[in-house]
């Protein structure tokens, strides 16, 4: 039997042993609110920034922290581990901001943003939507140097990743020499189930908006008012209806699909292979019902065709009881999600320009725009993803396409220009966005077995 620190076994059994560091220090990442939507937690992103940039330096790397143009905008940590100009670098991104979580609202049994262990999971906002894997990478790369794997690995962990990245690409501009690297690989997609590790070969993009209406200055009477008054709620709620049908979630806006590109009959097939099962997609999250039952409608549905969503609606009164007003004003988040080749600024264009002609007094925000992605399926550096996926979990993954969008991703094509991979190690059971969020030691462990196996076979 080998003992060569890349035969599986032994990488294995030195992998449990870190454990319990690796476990610390997610925690001590968690614990710290790094949420980039809400500006009260500003002293947070501080103190995360400097918790990121002291891990890499107990992993014996060095750190920087890179300020943004703006001001207002949240730094980016760059880290290094390695320095031999002989060898190539990979650059690992991964990002250090999660959403916003609220253990009353959102029904979290534990507090979010208070990392807690249970068996092999780790519940906490951002567990898995990415600290998990930044730290899983992390672990990785330094298992690797350790055992004379000469890759060098820089890591940019973004803290600006759920608010859409607006600074992150005058930064990569500002920062461009610190930044070469032979090619990136991002850690922050989802498999299809555990055991079935997917890579995706796109991700959709977003543009989102903000639509308001006022109609008054002040909640009225509704006995005394109602049925002369205009109700900005109910008339945004129509507005949102003339933009896509509810039920089946076709856009009714001209134009909207016209530069969809259908995927191809390899993608279907890929599709078809990949392990999806609406079953399992319904269990992971926690639907009772979908629009579409088939499982190539409900892959095609959430991989690779645009929609319109609702998130929120703001106005009126959603206290206890009936509080029989009409509201004076309302505001509904939507967005819609891209595919290749769409761009933000047409959809916003069509959207603004269909509402606008039907309803002059609302006000059509634009919010974030991120490009959709189209990426490579073969090639050298995607055998050496599927290479190393399988020595850390022992499965080959399928390339299909991802629903979800990540900013930063085409910033990086665009500044960086230079090949990019995913080797993402969330599961959907893991409830990116939700509450409960959790990673677990599985996924860390054979991630970190992965990124110090994809590490080793860049260095030669
Ligand atoms: N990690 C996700 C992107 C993702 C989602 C990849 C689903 C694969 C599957 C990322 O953190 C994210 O949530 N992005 C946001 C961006 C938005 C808030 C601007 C998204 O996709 O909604
Ligand atoms: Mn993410
Ligand atoms: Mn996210």
């Amino acid at each position: 039997m080998s003992h060569s620190p890349f035969d599986r076994q032994t990488a294995v059994h030195s992998i449990e042993v870190l454990r319990p560091e690796f476990e610390r220090e997610l925690k001590t990442l968690v614990d710290i609110p790094t949420v980039s939507a809400q500006v009260d937690h500003k002293p947070d992103i501080a103190r995360g920034v400097e918790a990121a940039a002291a891990l890499i330096r107990k992993a014996g790397g060095a750190a920087e922290v890179l300020r943004p143009r703006n001001p207002d905008g949240n730094p980016i940590v760059l880290g290094r581990l390695g320095t031999d100009p002989e060898a190539p670098t990979v650059t690992v991104y991964n990002h250090m901001d999660v959403q916003p979580a609220d253990r009353e609202q959102d029904g979290w049994t534990s507090e979010p943003f208070e990392m807690t262990i249970d068996g092999d999971r780790y519940r906490g906002r951002g567990t898995t939507d990415d600290k998990g894997p930044a730290l899983s990478a992390l672990f990785g790369a330094r298992y690797a140097r350790q055992h004379g794997v000469r890759t060098n690995v820089a890591f940019l962990w973004e803290f600006e990743e759920e608010i859409g990245s607006p600074s992150f690409e005058a930064a990569l501009e500002d920062h461009r020499d610190r930044l070469s690297t032979s090619s990136i690989v991002v850690s922050d997609t989802i498999w299809i189930s555990r055991g079935r590790p997917a890579v995706p070969a796109g991700l959709r993009g977003l543009q989102g908006f903000l639509l308001r209406l006022r109609t008054g200055q002040r909640d009225e009477h509704s006995g005394v008012t109602g049925g002369a008054a205009r109700n900005p709620i109910a008339e945004l709620m129509g507005v949102v209806c003339e933009c896509f049908d509810p039920y089946t979630g076709q856009v009714r806006i001209p134009g909207f699909y016209d530069e969809v590109i259908a995927p191809t009959d390899e993608e279907f097939a890929g599709f078809k292979a990949s392990g999806f099962t609406v079953e399992q997609f319904m269990k992971d999250h926690q639907f009772s019902s979908l629009r579409s039952t088939d499982p190539l409608e409900v892959m095609s549905r959430i991989w690779a065709r645009p929609t319109f969503e609702v998130h929120g609606v703001v106005g009126g009164y959603s206290g206890a009881g009936l509080k029989t007003i009409v509201p004076p004003y309302a505001e509904v988040k939507v967005s819609c999600r891209l595919v290749p080749s769409m761009t933000g600024s047409r959809t916003a264009q069509r959207v603004r320009e269909f509402i606008q002609a039907r309803h002059p007094d609302i006000e059509v925000i634009t919010d974030h725009t991120l490009e959709p992605y189209a990426g490579q399926t073969s090639g050298p550096l995607a055998d050496a993803i599927s290479s190393a996926i399988e020595f850390g979990f022992g499965a080959r993954p399928v390339f299909v396409r991802e629903g979800g969008s990540i900013g930063a991703v085409l910033s990086m094509q665009k500044i960086l220009g230079k090949p990019i991979s995913f080797l993402g190690l969330s599961l959907p059971e893991h409830g990116y966005h939700a509450p409960n969020e959790f990673f677990d030691w599985g996924q860390a462990q054979g991630g970190i077995l992965a990124f110090a196996d994809y590490f080793r076979r860049l260095g030669g």
